[in-house]
């Protein structure tokens, strides 16, 4: 993914100095990869390895046990993985990370606000987009608003091609109705819900028509 440098955005100063105060080696929000894996694999099965999987809003992991679900698919087989996040604290980190492993000849870590994600790759490019958190982020934060969710879910889409499936993993069974937004030509489908530390959180797949 090609993407010039741009100006800090409030959003990104939010999220880097929420970042900078991150000590810990691991950090992950909702549902871990390895709850996580044998829906994302399920769903993935009918695309093939050599598929194009975009991770919204990726965060921040750094050990490899637990492992962010991009380095999670990357062990299963997966190679063509972006991970995008605002947060350049993320990306350097998730990038000093790869040099280290084994996974750095396919899957890239971008800093880039998802908003503007079609700057940076053409339409109908993934296959299977992951969104763990990033809708429900957008939705808590103050500096953002129900506009921004459509502009978020209609860039996903359209980067999301014919048939490609985009996965919702929220804390809110009410998202549906935002998925369920005329905008969107794509079946819905309720998968499981899980949970985790006494709270549930819900899994959407919508396969793009
Ligand atoms: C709740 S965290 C979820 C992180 C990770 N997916 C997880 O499950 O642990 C939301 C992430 O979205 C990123 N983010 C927020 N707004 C964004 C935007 N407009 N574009 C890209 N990433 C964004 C934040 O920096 C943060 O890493």
């Amino acid at each position: 993914m090609r993407y010039n440098s741009r100006e800090l955005s409030v959003m990104d100063v939010i999220w880097n100095a929420k970042y900078a105060k991150v000590t810990a080696t691991y950090v992950d929000w909702y549902l871990s990869y390895t709850q996580l894996e044998p829906i994302l694999t399920s769903l993935l099965s009918i695309y093939g390895y050599s598929c194009e999987i975009l991770i919204p809003g990726c965060g921040l992991s750094e050990t490899n046990t637990p492992i962010d679900v991009g380095t999670g698919l990357y062990s299963v087989g997966y190679r063509n993985i972006t991970n995008v996040d605002i947060s350049n604290v993320v990306i350097d980190r998730m990038q000093k990370k790869q040099l280290t492993s084994n996974t750095n000849d396919t899957m890239e870590f971008v800093c880039l606000d998802v908003m503007e994600i079609s700057r940076a790759v053409p339409p109908n490019m993934f296959d299977f987009i992951i969104d763990k958190g990033l809708l429900d982020t957008l939705l808590c934060n103050e500096q953002t608003n129900i506009e921004d969710v459509f502009t978020y879910l209609k860039a996903m889409y359209l980067v999301l091609r014919t048939g490609g499936t985009f996965v919702l993993v929220t804390h809110s069974a009410s998202r549906l109705s935002y998925l369920e937004h005329p905008n969107f030509v794509w079946k819905v489908i309720r998968e499981n819900q899980l949970d985790r530390d006494d709270r549930s959180y819900h899994i959407f797949s919508c396969v793009k028509s």
